[in-house]
Parts: structure tokens; sequence; C-alpha cells
């Protein structure tokens, strides 16, 4: 098991491109399995998830090509035949996102055996609103020893849903269905991250047809069939927020490239808050912060996009531990979404956690030591802070790192940062969960 070693001290100087979003990557993928007909996906991210859920695709009977465009890393599905509907528990469980292959494959061929995921180190996150959609969808469900067996053998019916609360696998998950169902399908209260957007104007480009793309309503009208194409990812907002939120712990200045600046909004305007100066440019942002002043401590509420971002939380949070004053963070996406506190603490942090709530007393100086990743963003977080932290910090369990930040010391030792990666046995599959 590799870990990241960080020496904290170094401002960052340079630029750094923003990969494409892991998010919705692995949601176009899953709709590859809507058409017989080859998709292309550019700007494609090379991370632990992606070359995970191209496995289960394979098993599917989709053939799965990475290669080198004139974009950069594109990946070629073809899902010509589906040879298999059938997603084990030993997979599922190690990527809970590949539970969304299941509306896919029902709609595509009328069956599907998927296993439930499970829980997760933020949460209990259950898939009810998955099931009741396509239930709703006309979908014959049943639950048994711990898998989803789902029929439609004369296809699905298009419905109206009006999700309970919103959530982002649910809305995308019964989009993809919706598209190859009979009639209209409204969706209420859908989510509208940007990567639904991007699934969506992708299914749009396959011949789906849908109103409302951005809005917390979607209307699809089902169509018989859907074509392959071609599609570049959009960028990951929160890679390049994190990174946002290393060069405004660090000081310096950086650029980040290959982004969208709009799609950060909600950190940025905490950032300039805080006193860290932001300017957008046309494919990303400029950060820029004088090491020798002191951040002031801002609150935030994790919130569905447009709000503050829960994948953001763990970041911002690193970036408070050494602000001046109390901020005091809500987390109200995930339940147990503050794993990482403790693992701050390790490095001098002063952190109270009680409930959804986290109270933050920034301290003058952090102090490096031995920590541990407890998931993807926790431990980007840890990273951030290694960045100032006196000393040594060294990071383990960093196969969590992996499955959502492309080449994360390289960008980041490029731009000055005294990071590496001591490699150790390798780990089987992306790791457990999420
Ligand atoms: C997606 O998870 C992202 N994952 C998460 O990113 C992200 O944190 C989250 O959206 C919120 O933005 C992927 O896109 C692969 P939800 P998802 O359904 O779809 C509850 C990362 O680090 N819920 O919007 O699972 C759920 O428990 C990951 O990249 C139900 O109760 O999030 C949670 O409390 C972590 N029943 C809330 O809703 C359901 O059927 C929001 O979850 C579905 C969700």
């Amino acid at each position: 098991m590799d870990s990241i070693t960080v020496h904290g001290g170094s401002t960052l100087h340079g630029s750094i491109p923003v990969s494409g979003a892991k998010n919705s990557a692995i949601k176009l993928m899953a709709a590859s399995i809507l058409t017989d007909q080859p998709l292309l996906l550019t700007n494609m991210p090379r991370l632990a998830d992606t070359k995970f859920l191209g496995r289960l695709l394979q098993q599917f009977g989709v053939s799965v090509t990475e290669r080198d465009g004139d974009d950069g890393q594109e990946t070629l599905f073809d899902a010509r035949e589906i040879t298999s509907t059938f997603a084990p528990y030993d997979l599922v469980r190690q990527m809970r996102a590949s539970f969304n292959v299941l509306g896919p494959l029902l709609a595509r061929t009328g069956h599907a055996r998927v296993s439930l995921p499970g829980g997760c180190t933020i949460g209990a996150r259950p898939v009810d609103l998955h099931i009741d959609a396509l239930t709703r969808l006309g979908a014959s469900i049943h639950l048994e020893e711990g898998y989803v067996s789902a029929v439609a053998p004369d296809g699905l019916r298009g419905a109206e849903i009006e999700f309970p609360f919103v959530s982002v696998g649910a809305t995308e998950h019964t989009l993809m269905a919706a598209t190859l169902a009979q009639g209209t399908t409204v969706l209420k209260r859908a989510a509208r991250e940007p990567e639904i957007g991007d699934l969506a104007r992708c299914l749009v480009m396959m011949g789906a047809r849908i109103e409302g793309i951005d809005t917390d309503t979607l209307v699809i009208e089902g169509v018989t069939s859907l074509t392959g194409g071609s599609w570049s990812v959009i960028p990951d907002r929160i890679e390049m927020g994190s990174y946002v939120c290393a060069a405004a712990m660090a000081g310096g200045e950086v650029r980040l490239t290959r982004g969208r600046a709009g799609l950060i909004q909600s950190l940025t305007d905490r950032l300039v808050e805080s006193g860290v100066e932001i300017t957008p440019t046309g494919d990303g942002v400029i950060v820029k912060r004088d090491p020798a002043v002191r951040l002031r401590a801002v609150d935030v509420a994790t919130e569905v996009y447009p709000g503050f971002a829960t994948d953001l939380q763990a970041q911002f949070m690193a970036l408070m531990t050494t602000a001046e004053g109390v901020s005091v963070i809500h987390e109200n996406i995930f339940e147990n979404r503050f794993m990482h506190a403790p693992e701050l603490m390790r490095l001098g942090a002063e952190i109270s956690v009680h409930a959804g709530e986290a109270r933050v007393t920034g301290v003058e100086r952090l102090k490096g030591a031995p920590v541990m990743a407890t998931d993807l963003r926790a431990s980007v977080s840890l990273v951030i802070a290694g960045l100032v932290a006196e000393g040594e910090t060294s990071i383990g369990r960093v196969y969590h790192l992996d499955r959502g930040f492309e080449r994360l010391e390289e960008k980041l030792g490029a731009c000055g940062a005294d990071i590496r990666r001591v490699k150790g046995p390798p780990v089987e599959g992306p790791g457990d969960d999420h």
C-alpha cells in the first residue's frame, strides 16, 4: 500500500491542469450500456475508479479501449452485445457508483441482477430512491440475498417521479433508464449538479430527448434506441477546488487551467471572504495568497449544487485549521463526513465535532505527523494540511486518493510542493467503497 509524504513550508508557484471529472466519467461510462454503437469519451481521467468500472463493463461484454487522442486521454466503449447483466457483490462493494449500471442494463436488455452496495465510511448511503424510481418506471424488483433482481420484459414505461429529496445518484440513474422507456418521464426535485448536466447533454448527443437540463425538473421523452458518438468529459470541479484550497493554504500563485471557474463559485466566494485573491480566467482561475498574512475564519454549510459541495468540505476544513478565528462547518449531505477531523487534530488542529457541526479554532501552526486517509476527499485534506505543517506528514491508505486524483503528487510537485509517493505493495481494486 503506497503512502504520500509531504514536507511543509514551500509556497506554490505554477500551473495545474484540471482533469476530466471522475463523477461525470463513471456515469458516462455506465451510459455506454444504453447503445449498441461505440461511445468515445475524451478528456477521460485515468483513475482507480474509472479503471475499475471499465473492468465491470467488460464483464457485461462491453469492449473498453483506452488510448491517447488529440485532446489527451480517451476511452472507447463498445457495448454492441451485452453478454451478462450480473454485477457481483465483490465488485459493487468496492465502488458503490457501480450500482448505477442497474438502470442502463435493465433499459437495454429488460433484466439485471446487481448487488446492493452496502454502507460506507461517510454514511449509510441507501439506494431506496433509485429502486423506487426504477419501480415507478415499471420494473419489477426483488431484493434477495443482498441482490437487486430487476425485470421489465416489455420495456420500461415513462412516469412522473418526484424525489422526496435531492439525490445525485438517483437522478442520474433514473435519467439514464428513462431515455429508453416508452412515453414521457418527468423527474421532479432532480439534482442539478454539473455532472448531471454533462450526462444529460451526452445522452442528447446520443439521440435522447431531454428537456430542463440544469434545472430541478427533467422531462424525458423515451426513444427506442440511442446511437453512439463522441463526448468530452466536463472538468473536475472537485479536483479543481482541491488545488485551489491547496494554493490558498500554502500561499504563492497558482493558475488552474482546463477547468471552469463558475463550477466552484460557492468555494471561491468563501475563499475571497477569507482573504484569498481569486481571479477567474477563460479556462480556470488564478489563486494568489501572501503566506505571511493569516486567512480569516469563515463558516460554511454543505448544500446541493449550486451550494457549497460536500466533496470540498474536508479540504476547506484543512484550510480553516490555521485561519484566524473560529470557523463553523455544517455537513448537511452525509451523516458521518468528519472522519478527517481527528486526523487533522493529529497535526495539531483544534476541532470539536458535534453531530453535523464542526468548530475549527484556527491555530498558528500545524506540525507534521503520520496520518491515515479515511476516504477520497478526506485524504486530499490531509495533503493540504501537510503543505504547511512543520516537518514531515506521512499519509497512509493512499489508495483512497488514487480513486479520484490523477497524478496528484506530480501536479503539486510541479508547483514546488515537497511531496513524494512512497511505494508499497499493490492494493486489489479501488479499495473499500464509494
Ligand atoms: C454523489 O454521491 C457523489 N458520488 C459523491 O461524491 C457526492 O458527495 C454526492 O453525490 C453529493 O454531491 C458520485 O457521483 C459517484 P446522493 P451519491 O445520492 O449520488 C442519501 C466523492 O467523493 N440517499 O446525492 O451517492 C445519501 O445517503 C463522492 O466523489 C438516500 O437516502 O449522493 C446522502 O445522505 C463521495 N437514498 C444523500 O441522500 C438514496 O436512494 C445524498 O446522496 C440515495 C441517496
